[in-house]
């Protein structure tokens, strides 16, 4: 189905104090059946009203999603939470305590009340308060659980600025609120809370060792750190099993000791350039100067993790934009936050390189 064409509102919004003009127009619009974009904590989403199955509809229709990946649902209170999930056992609540609002997203016994176009069909529900005083704002005036995945077109990086969503969807959807960059630039951790010991679907914005530190345990899901070879061909979290935030050439990450990854992926400029090719690198701030010879994208630094995390997406949407033939990516560690910004850069890579 091609996306309807809408009047796309786009709005500046102040983070330090949502103006209630604003957010009295974007919440009934949302209400009632409407697209609204709107800034997180983590990266910008895509919002629709979540007890209306053809508004939700419309959210994968615009983004030209699959439909057999299902969306997280956005509170604004915890107490709301029974509202589309059965059951919250003491793992849950100890994680919601310490982290909601914030970067996570618990996956729950679902309410059989939701549409399926948010559950796709599953018997649980992704549950998520984001820390934002703007998407707090919204969800408070629209008065209903909003659905929303990154708003981003599928496959494309998700966006990290208000002008990210309006290259993507501009057109596809009735309002943009544009609060500038978000803080944390990798989506929320998604962790399954049905058992006892909380099962990390998609690595995020809270780190395991975060959760551990609060629940005692912890468990990274098979595959869900980009490998997919571990999966045994089947992704927990239906998200996994499609390719994500991939640039529209190839793309080759080399994973390893960095000197080492340096050296192979100079050797690799070398050999495009002489057959003739454009080479792009996507680097660490620290290693930039080593490739002379290429189009370099710096990322972040590695001596501030959470830069590389703020830095990924858009630098994945700069050196797509360079019009380069390849495009090589130095890996990072993949403690803490760079697990998260090391699955990305693996789901988007064409090959992996370990060395
Ligand atoms: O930070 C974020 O999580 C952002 C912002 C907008 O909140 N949202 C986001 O949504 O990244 P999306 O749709 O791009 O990713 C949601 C992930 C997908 O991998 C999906 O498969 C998984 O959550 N998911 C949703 N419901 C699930 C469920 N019931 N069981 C397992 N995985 C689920
Ligand atoms: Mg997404």
């Amino acid at each position: 189905m091609t996306a309807k064409q809408r009047n796309t509102v786009y709005q500046h919004v102040s983070v330090a104090g949502p103006e209630p003009e604003i957010i009295g127009r974007a919440g009934p619009v949302l209400r009632e059946g409407g697209l609204v974009a709107f800034p997180t904590e983590t990266v910008y989403g895509l919002g629709a009203n979540a007890l209306d199955a053809g508004a939700v509809g419309e959210i994968f229709t615009a983004k030209n999603r699959p439909a057999d990946n299902p969306l997280i649902v956005h509170l604004e209170r915890k107490e709301q939470v029974y509202n589309v999930a059965l059951k919250i056992n003491r793992t849950a609540e100890k994680l919601m305590s310490a982290f909601c609002p914030g970067p996570l997203t618990l996956v729950l016994p679902g309410r059989s009340n939701l549409p399926v176009e948010v559950t796709a069909g599953l018997n649980t529900v992704a549950v998520r308060i984001p820390d934002h005083p703007v998407a707090l704002a919204l969800f408070r005036e629209a008065g209903v659980p909003v659905a929303a995945p990154s708003a981003n077109l599928s496959g494309r990086p998700s966006p990290t600025t208000g002008e990210h969503v309006l290259e993507d969807l501009k057109g596809k959807v009735d309002m943009i609120l544009d609060s500038g960059p978000v803080g944390v630039g990798v989506e929320s951790t998604v962790v399954d809370v049905t058992g006892d010991i909380p099962l990390i679907l998609r690595p995020g914005g809270v780190t395991p060792r975060q959760i551990e530190e609060t629940v005692g345990s912890v468990e990274l899901a098979p595959g869900a750190a980009g490998n997919y070879e571990c999966a045994g061909g089947k992704p927990l979290s239906p998200g996994l099993k499609h390719k994500h935030y991939a640039p529209s050439v190839p793309m080759f990450l080399v994973e390893g000791i960095t000197e080492n990854a340096v050296k192979v992926i100079m050797k690799f400029i070398c050999e495009y350039k002489e057959k003739g090719k454009d080479v792009g690198v996507l680097s660490p701030e620290e290693s930039a100067h080593r490739y002379s010879n290429a189009k370099v994208v710096e990322y972040g630094s590695k001596k501030d993790p959470a830069s590389m995390a703020v830095g990924l997406y858009s630098a994945l949407r700069e050196i797509d934009s360079l019009g380069v033939d390849i495009i090589l990516a130095e890996g990072i560690g993949s403690e803490e936050i760079e697990l998260a910004v090391m699955d990305r850069l693996r789901r988007a890579a064409d090959k992996v390189i370990k060395i």
